[in-house]
């Protein structure tokens, strides 16, 4: 269990994509962060999250800064837990034959571009001289390293690129926000919408709860610091190979 985080855990958290996984965070940060204040936001608005926010929109991300701006605290947190790996015009590619032009972009639109175009939202709102993290789900599967199995082209690329854009991004705000941490998370095979079609390649002993990826992510998350901004790792805190 993560006990209660350090003082200098204070401020605005914003958890985006409040799926599966995602509201286990909000969930675990608002539990074990009594400083923060944790906003949710999704493509759907109140009731179910504190924002109305679709990151693959321009609009809606051009107008985020001044939503949070008008929270009156400082940004401590973005989360970025959205993602998606099937849909209904999308299913994860198992041969060459079933790779197409317009699920390559969805791929791309949601997993890659997405998160490094919310970090350019939220950019305005930092501060050179206050603790800031970054943090967004990527997948052990994204590692072109790691990967044995093939298929699942687009998934497996956009989550590549989603990586190396934020690597850039880490290298980047390090000159100009040197107390900012980002940090690509992979939260293990857990039992959400994203992953149901597919557990059952998963031996149940590895199926996380979104209640125990989030514990863990968390966990994680709150011992990233600034020097080890840019890192790819796993729910159990281990680097993961790009
Ligand atoms: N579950 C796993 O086993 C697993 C493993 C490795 C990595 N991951 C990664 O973990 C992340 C979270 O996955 P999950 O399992 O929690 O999946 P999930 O339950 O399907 O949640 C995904 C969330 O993303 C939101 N979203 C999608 N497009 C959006 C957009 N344009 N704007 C705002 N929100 C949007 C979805 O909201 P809508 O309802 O609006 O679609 C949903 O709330 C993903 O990046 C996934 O790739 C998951």
């Amino acid at each position: 269990m993560v006990e209660a985080c350090s003082g200098d855990w204070i401020g605005l958290a914003v958890v985006v994509g409040p799926g599966g996984i995602g509201s286990a965070v909000a969930a675990e940060l608002a539990r074990s962060c009594p400083d923060l204040t944790v906003l949710t936001a999704g493509r759907h608005g109140a009731p179910d999250c504190s924002l109305r926010l679709d990151i693959e929109n321009d609009r809606d991300l051009d107008g985020l800064a001044a939503s949070l701006r008008d929270q009156a605290m400082p940004l401590r947190l973005v989360f970025n837990c959205t993602g998606r790996l099937h849909g209904p015009a999308l299913q994860p590619e198992k041969r060459l034959q079933q790779v197409n032009r317009s699920q390559l972009q969805q791929q791309f639109g949601i997993n890659a571009i997405a998160p490094i175009l919310l970090a350019k939202a939220i950019e305005p709102l930092l501060d050179r001289d206050q603790p800031f993290h970054f943090a967004s789900l990527s997948a052990r599967v994204g590692s072109i390293g790691d990967n044995r199995s093939g298929g699942w082209y687009g998934y497996r690329a956009a989550k590549a690129a989603q990586n190396q854009l934020l690597r850039s991004l880490s290298i980047e705000w390090a000159r100009r926000w040197p107390m900012a941490t980002v940090s690509l998370l992979h939260p293990g095979t857990t039992d959400t919408a994203l992953s149901r079609p597919f557990q059952s390649f998963v031996a149940p002993e590895k199926l996380f709860s979104p209640e125990r990826a989030a514990r863990q992510l968390v966990k994680v998350l709150l011992e990233q610091t600034p020097a080890q901004s840019g890192a790819f790792l796993a729910w159990d805190g281990q680097s993961i190979d790009w």
